[in-house]
């Protein structure tokens, strides 16, 4: 792992909430790349997890109490938070949201928070009505006013039972935050401009339908971000997904692959164009202006589709402006490498990332699409790459670095 992290002090602000448990894997993250990792946890945070199993792991004592005569000799609240160069709070609580909001200190965690002058990231973690309340909405826009970062949280089956909006990012996901934020600030992209898209498209078929397709985003997402933090201007152009906006990069929201081409278009120049989307084959030629009602004629409706413009294709083929660097993505099923290269010719791209999405075998946990790991084989001119299998955010960190070496290579060419 790259020691993105080494020599950084990160203050971890444990609070009470089932996914506390995952903070335990975020000390360990941290420690990986490098990073001094300081503990406070809350009284409710103590409910889930022991100050035993979170000091086993940053190596430290947890700091819980505000008013403790040996943490004020040996480090007050005020020494305890201007000694990180980050806070972040993982899992942060609906309370200690609300008290952050409006600077309210009567813990050690809020107090720490009020008297810092370091940024600070939240990961928040709750029910999914508890975040979609009023009161939550009002706190949220509040804090990332004052300039807090926040990441997630995700969609997904939460431990009350219910679904939606509320479980806490994945520790991989903080990590990649708090790297964006501390990571090194110049890097060997600094200076280029990155376009990548991601997710799926959705094409209208009338207001309230669409086709679209299962792509998560999670692999373009992680590419924007590993690009981000390797110091290039990142734009993601994204279809909707249920993860959050990577960070270090710009997110442009679109829908349709029409709006994804426009949206391309419109960053142009850039030099590195990274097309990881699942964009829609096909649109709807006659989109409804109304709801398609059932009964209305005697036959089921026909849907008429027309070819979506290939963005990758025209990406590719831009003349006098092409990015020095187009990247596209080949989901097959079968041949892959073979369809991968007639990919290559036919969109006239510099690099396709073939990944086998058929569903998995023998155990295989890359393969299908939404999974957190991908096989990969990098197909060019020069050749093919075949990587074992990794995490997305691996595959993602990989590439980003062989996109700098091509720059580099580039430049002492030149
Ligand atoms: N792509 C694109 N615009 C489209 C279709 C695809 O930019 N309208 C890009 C994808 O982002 C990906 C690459 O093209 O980088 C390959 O997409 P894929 O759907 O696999 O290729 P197709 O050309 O649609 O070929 P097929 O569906 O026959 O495999």
């Amino acid at each position: 792992m790259a020691e993105f992290l080494k020599d950084k002090r990160i203050l971890l602000i444990v609070s009470g909430g089932i996914a506390a448990y995952k903070s335990l894997e975020l000390v360990r993250l941290l420690t990986k790349s490098s990073a001094t990792v300081r503990a406070i946890l809350t009284s409710a945070g103590s409910e889930f997890v022991t100050p035993l199993s979170l000091g086993s792991l940053t190596g430290d004592r947890v700091y819980t109490d505000l008013f403790d005569l040996t943490d004020e000799a040996e480090m007050g609240h005020i020494e305890l938070s201007r000694d990180a160069d980050l806070l972040v709070v993982a899992p942060a609580t609906a309370d200690l949201m609300a008290k952050m909001a409006n600077g309210l200190c009567n813990d050690l965690a809020s107090t720490a928070l009020l008297a810092t002058d370091k940024p600070v990231l939240i990961a928040p973690a709750m029910n999914v009505r508890m975040w979609e309340h009023t009161a939550t909405r009002r706190n949220l826009a509040q804090l990332s006013g004052d300039g807090i970062h926040i990441i997630g949280p995700n969609e997904g089956d939460m431990a009350c039972g219910e679904f939606g909006f509320g479980r806490m990012a994945e520790p991989a996901e903080i990590l990649t935050a708090i790297e964006a934020l501390l990571g090194p600030g110049g890097g060997p992209l600094k200076g280029r401009k990155a376009l990548v898209t991601s997710g799926p498209t959705r094409e209208a078929i009338d207001p309230v339908r669409y086709l679209a397709n299962r792509s998560s985003g999670k692999q373009g997402h992680a590419i924007a971000a590993a690009l981000a933090r390797l110091g290039a201007d990142v734009t993601l152009v994204s279809g909707p997904v249920a993860i959050p906006d990577p960070f270090g990069a710009k997110t442009i929201h679109v829908e349709s692959a029409k709006e994804m081409l426009a949206a391309c278009q419109e960053l142009s120049p850039v030099d590195i164009a990274v097309c990881v989307a699942a964009v829609a084959d096909w649109g709807i030629a006659d989109l409804a202006g109304q709801k398609i009602k059932k009964g209305k004629s005697s036959t089921t409706p026909m849907l008429k589709l027309v070819e979506n413009p290939d963005i990758l294709a025209t990406l590719s083929n831009k003349s006098g402006n092409r990015p020095a660097l187009v990247i596209g993505f080949a989901a097959e099923t079968e041949n892959v490498i073979e369809h991968a290269r007639e990919k290559l010719a036919r969109k006239k791209c510099d690099w396709i990332i073939a990944n086998d999405v058929s569903l998995p075998d023998g155990g295989k946990r890359s393969g299908v699409m939404g999974s957190d790991h991908n096989r990969v084989h990098i197909v060019s001119g020069d050749g093919v790459d075949s990587w074992p299998e990794m995490t997305k955010a691996e595959v993602a960190a990989g590439l980003a670095a062989r996109i700098a070496e091509q720059f580099n290579t580039q430049d002492s060419e030149q």
